[in-house]
Parts: structure tokens; C-alpha cells; sequence
């Protein structure tokens, strides 16, 4: 066959996942860029002609994700992470060497990017499509191509065993496979027997009852109660029902549901099974981050193990349901974590929030009732239906049940993933399971959810982490990832590095958060470089209080929370900046010498690619700067 040929026999099959063939765009695009190594004028062309749209649309498509590239790339692209807690880390410094290193070489991309959800490795890289980390001065040589070999050199992730909770592990009982975890084992430990139950013993309401009974809530940030939000479906809808498996993490301080579609992707799918036949869903889809590459591997091959087990496809089991699911990868768009913004993606469009209501039960996914959940929320399913409701329940609080994952970083001795109850402290995971700041450092503040949740200082640490007790001191649950700042720590530097990710990510949809964040970011960045006056700390908190709530979606209240929470809590230190223009912090970005953000070097030719067996380089989600 031509490559035209496996080209066109390759498009008409991916569009034939889609219930509208607009819906292919993204995949299209990735077909095109990866045959190819970019996406060319004439590409954009021939997608159109495809999808039946306007040449226009696919190139507002291609320039909105970051991922798609438009000219031909290097042969490696290294992304070095500085976001939050990279940079705790020495990210900075480390994109510095590594800059100084390979800086006269040819073949090479080195682009800064905010948060890859590999936090746990800080300081991190990515290169082509292996994430590695924690980069110190023998790896990152290693990194650089002067030793080593894929299986003995940097690009092994650091892989920390994650802590499993006493009182009885649900979503970490199989992260110790490194290599995941595969059907026959899956099953041969009761895996499908909670789908099983499901499909032949219980109604759709008695799942539903069940979930809702367990106090199950959604573990992506919101919190919402997850079998009420099943229970919104329209039943007498004569329109199909969607079922949608938010894997497009993304938030700086998150890396759990890596863990989940890396290492146990048959608890997510039997999640799935479960969701989609409560909803009486037959179609699913995964929406997974596109830098994501070995999780999406990994989840393909489970999903290719549960159709070749007939746990996928018609008549499960015998049961009489039926079930596809379609992996649909993401291309470089924060934004598109928002459920709604996940949908217009979903749909072949830019990654744009839609106004609320409708809710996506009612109008979602091409108009159709759908429901979205996060895999963690999904993956807990199974052990509820195979357990009981008031085992789960009973795990957690009062509304809150369970156990959840959370993702500590930055300045801890054992950062990681660890699952506890909901109802853990925050000062035991950093102490207990995080083992507390290195070299008997003192804690300055915590991030206790993701870098939209507001900060804490050292003394805010009692609290326990359900969404009802955070919602009672005033913090959104989040995501449940934690980042530790000792007393080493820079508040200027922390800023900047929040309101760049945010100034970066905002899909400039509405007036106020594109040029909001743009703002807050400037006179950040003024401050950093010398420039800042001391009226500016009321300049940002009275920008960040005009930008909240005006919104099509959360963003903007997202962005305008560490700005708010990082000046009223440490309003000294930024004055001090102000006033001397240094601290004693050697991430200070007052004190610590940046070099140009973005160079073009190459390793030395004939050096083998470092990845094995596949491997283009990609852009990155939030990538600062494209090289050229
Ligand atoms: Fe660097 Fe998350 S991977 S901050």
C-alpha cells in the first residue's frame, strides 16, 4: 500500500469512531503530524476536505493546542519543567545547565514547560516522550547523550512506591506493577467481578443508590457527590447518553491519575463498564492529556485485553449491554480539564468553556446527555460495588467517602503518591507519609490541592483533607495534590511561577481572564526584575478581585487565588523584595540568573535516540516557546 493509501485507510477508520465526523479533528491531526513530523498547510487542507469543514476551523484548531507543530521539528525536544514545584526543586537551574551543556549543538529543542504531572521526579525533563527526573548533575548529563543507555540511564522515571493507607488500600492495591498490571492478574485478584455483579444482579437506579450511598465524590477538584450527579440523566431522554473519563490532568502538583492509567487501567475501565451501564451509556471515551504517551499506551492495551475478554463491546457477558469505548487524546490545552471545555475538544473544536446551564446531563456531548467523571472517581467504583457503599463510607467522613490519592511535592524528603482516608490531616501526609522537609528544615507554607487552591502557612496544617473540612477553613478540595514550600522558599518566585502558568493557560475567551491574567503576570514579572513599586501588591489583589466570578468558567477564579492568598499571608517578604530587591532564597528570581528562555542546539549526530523503539519529539501542553 502508498502511504496515501494506509493515510486515507487510517482516516476513515478514525473517523468512524465519531458519531460526527467533525469530532475526529484532533486524532486527524495527530495522523497527520506524526506521519509527517508536522502539520503543513496542505495537511490542514486535506483534513478539511475529510471532515466536511472550513479550511479556517481546522487552523484555528491547529493554533489553539500547543501540541501541533507547523513546521518540521528537531530530531529530540527536551521540555524542561519549571512550573511550582519543579521550580522548589531548582528547575531554573537545571534548565540552565542543561542550555549550557547543549547549547552549540545541532538537532535539539529545548523548550521550558509548566507542569508535565510528574511532580513527584522534580527537577523534571521530558524528552521525546519519556519523562525523566529528578535531574541532579549526573542525570542530566545522562539526559544530555553522553552516556547511558534507555534501560540504565535517566529515563527511567523515579517510580516512588506510594505509601498504601493501613486501614485498606482501593486505589493503590496494584501500583507496585511498574509495569501495569494486565487482565489476567486483574481478574485472577476479583477484577470484573464488581462489573459482573453490576450487569447481572442490579438495576441502573440500584447502581446509582449504591454510589450514592457510598458518599463517592468527584476526586478531580469539584467534589460533587458522584451518584447524584449520575442520578441528573435524564432517564425518558430518547437521545444517546455519553459517558466521558476526564484522564486530561493537568494541574501543577498532580500526578494521580498517571498512576492509575499506568499501572492498574483495568480499575478505571471496570469503573466505566459500571458508570456507563448506570447511566445506560453504550459509548464512552477516555479524554487523556496528550503528553501522556505511556499512560495512553497502557490504557490501549487494557482496552484492547477487556474487548478481546468480551467485558467491551456487544452483549457483555451475556448481559444484554453493550459498551465502546474510544480513546480521544488531548493536544497541549490546560483548559480542556474544564468539563465543559473537554466537551468542545471532544467535538473537534478549540478547548473553549461553555456557559452553565445547561450541564453536560442534560446538553453535553453533541448535545446529548452526558456524564463526565474523573479517573480517580471512576476507578473507586469498582470497590464499591464489590464491597459495599458502607465499606467505602465508612472509610471516610460523614459526606465524604473513602480513600483518595494524594500527590505530595516540592520540599519533602519522600515526595510521592500516597493514598490515605479522606479524612487524613494534611500535616500527617507531609510528616508521616511524606517523611516532612529534608535536613530538619522548618515548613513555610503548603499548597494542599493543586496550585488553584490557596496557600496555607506552616501553623493551617491541622486541617483534615474531606471537602468539608477544607470548605470550612475556606479552601477549594482540589485535586488533592500537595506541595511543600520550607523555609528555603521564595513567595516572589512561587508568584511568578503560578500567575505565568495561569497567564499562559487562559483560553482567552473572556475579556477579563485574558487580560487579567496577562496583567497580574507583568507586574509579577515587574517586580521580579527590580521594577516594582510597592502599590503594586494592591494593584494585583484589586485585579484579581475585579477578574473573579465575571467568567464563563472557574479559570479566572482559579488564577485570581494565588495572588490573592500568596500577598495576604506573606505580604512582608514581597515588600522586602520591593524595597531591597533580594531575598536570601537562592530560587529568588532576583538573585538567580535566567538565561534566554528558549536556544536551539542538537545532540552530536549518530547518537542513538534515547527513547526505545518509537519517538518523535512533541511540542508540549503549556509550552512557553516554540523553537524555530
Ligand atoms: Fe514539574 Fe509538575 S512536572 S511541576
Amino acid at each position: 500500500m502508498t502511504d496515501n493509501t494506509v493515510l486515507e485507510a487510517k482516516a476513515k477508520e478514525i473517523i468512524g469512531r465519531y458519531e460526527k465526523p467533525k469530532a475526529a479533528m484532533l486524532p486527524l491531526l495527530w495522523l497527520l503530524q506524526e506521519h509527517f513530523g508536522y502539520i503543513s498547510p496542505e495537511g490542514e487542507a486535506w483534513v478539511s476536505r475529510h471532515l466536511g469543514v472550513a479550511i479556517t476551523r481546522v487552523r484555528e484548531v491547529v493554533s489553539f493546542y500547543s501540541m501541533y507543530r507547523t513546521r518540521p521539528a528537531s530530531r529530540h525536544n527536551i521540555q524542561v519543567c519549571t512550573s511550582l514545584p519543579c521550580l522548589l526543586k531548582g528547575g531554573k537551574e537545571t534548565l540552565n545547565k542543561i542550555k549550557e551543556r547543549l547549547g552549540a549543538v545541532d538537532g535539539v529543542s529545548i523548550e521550558e514547560v509548566e507542569c508535565l504531572c510528574a511532580c513527584e521526579m522534580a527537577p523534571m525533563a521530558q524528552l521525546d516522550e519519556q519523562f525523566t527526573g529528578p535531574l541532579n548533575d549526573q542525570t542530566t548529563a545522562l539526559l544530555a547523550g553522553r552516556a547511558g543507555s534507555p534501560q540504565d540511564g535517566p529515563f527511567q522515571d523515579l517510580d516512588p512506591a506510594p505509601h498504601v493507607a493501613a486501614d485498606g488500600p482501593i486505589l493503590s492495591l496494584r501500583f507496585k506493577n511498574k509495569e501495569g498490571t494486565w487482565f489476567d492478574e486483574y481478574a485472577g485478584q476479583g477484577g470484573y467481578s464488581a462489573a459482573k455483579k453490576a450487569l447481572a444482579t442490579m438495576k441502573p437506579s440500584e447502581v446509582i443508590d449504591e454510589v450514592s450511598r457510598s458518599n463517592l465524590r468527584g476526586l478531580g477538584g469539584a467534589g460533587f457527590p458522584t451518584g447524584k450527579k449520575w442520578s441528573f440523566i435524564p432517564k425518558d431522554s430518547p437521545k444517546p447518553k455519553y459517558l466521558v473519563a476526564n484522564a486530561d490532568e493537568g494541574e501543577p502538583g498532580t500526578f494521580k491519575d498517571r498512576y492509575i492509567l499506568e499501572r492498574d487501567p483495568h480499575a478505571l475501565l471496570e469503573g466505566m463498564i459500571i458508570a456507563a451501564y448506570a447511566i445506560q451509556s453504550h459509548k464512552a471515551y477516555l479524554y487523556i492529556r496528550g503528553e501522556y504517551y505511556r499512560p495512553a499506551k497502557r490504557f490501549n492495551r487494557a482496552l484492547k485485553e477487556a474487548y478481546a475478554h468480551g467485558w467491551l463491546g456487544k452483549n457483555i457477558q451475556g448481559s444484554g449491554f453493550s459498551l465502546e469505548v474510544v480513546v480521544h487524546r488531548g493536544a497541549g490545552a490546560y483548559i480542556c480539564g474544564e468539563e465543559t471545555a473537554l466537551l468542545s475538544s471532544l467535538e473537534g473544536g478549540k478547548g473553549l468553556p461553555r456557559i452553565k446551564p445547561p450541564f453536560p446531563a442534560i446538553s453535553g456531548l453533541f448535545g446529548c446527555p452526558t456524564i463526565i467523571n474523573n479517573v480517580e472517581t471512576l476507578a473507586c467504583v469498582p470497590f464499591i460495588m464489590r464491597e459495599g457503599a458502607k465499606r467505602f463510607s465508612d472509610l471516610g467522613s460523614v459526606k465524604h467517602g473513602g480513600t483518595r490519592l494524594f500527590s505530595i511535592s516540592g520540599h519533602v524528603a519522600r515526595p510521592g503518591l500516597y493514598e490515605a482516608p479522606v479524612t487524613v490531616r494534611l500535616t500527617d501526609l507531609i510528616h508521616k507519609y511524606a517523611l516532612g522537609p529534608a535536613q530538619g528544615r522548618k515548613i513555610k507554607a503548603v499548597i494542599p490541592g493543586g496550585i488553584s487552591t490557596k496557600i496555607l502557612t506552616a501553623q493551617e496544617m491541622g486541617t483534615a483533607m474531606d471537602y468539608d473540612c477544607l470548605a470550612s477553613v475556606g479552601i477549594m478540595g482540589g485535586s488533592g495534590g500537595i506541595i511543600v514550600f520550607d523555609e528555603t522558599a521564595c513567595m516572589l518566585a512561587a508568584l511568578e511561577s503560578a500567575t505565568r502558568f495561569f497567564a499562559h493557560e487562559s483560553c482567552g475567551q473572556c475579556p477579563s481572564c485574558r487580560t487579567g491574567t496577562s496583567w497580574i503576570h507583568r507586574i509579577v514579572k515587574r517586580i521580579a526584575a527590580g521594577k516594582g513599586r510597592l502599590r503594586d501588591l494592591d494593584n494585583l489583589l484589586a485585579i484579581a478581585r475585579d477578574m473573579e466570578g465575571k467568567n464563563i468558567c472557574v479559570f479566572v477564579d482559579a488564577a485570581a487565588t494565588p495572588v490573592q492568598s500568596y500577598i495576604s499571608k506573606f505580604r512582608p517578604e514581597f515588600e522586602e523584595h520591593i524595597k531591597n530587591g533580594r531575598c536570601a532564597s537562592k530560587l529568588c528570581p532576583m538573585t538567580t540568573p535566567t538565561l534566554p528562555r528558549v536556544c536551539r542546539t542538537g545532540l552530536p549526530a549518530g547518537l542513538p535516540s534515547p527513547i526505545e523503539g518509537e519517538g518523535k519529539s512533541e511540542g508540549s501542553n503549556a509550552q512557553i516557546a516554540q523553537i524555530v
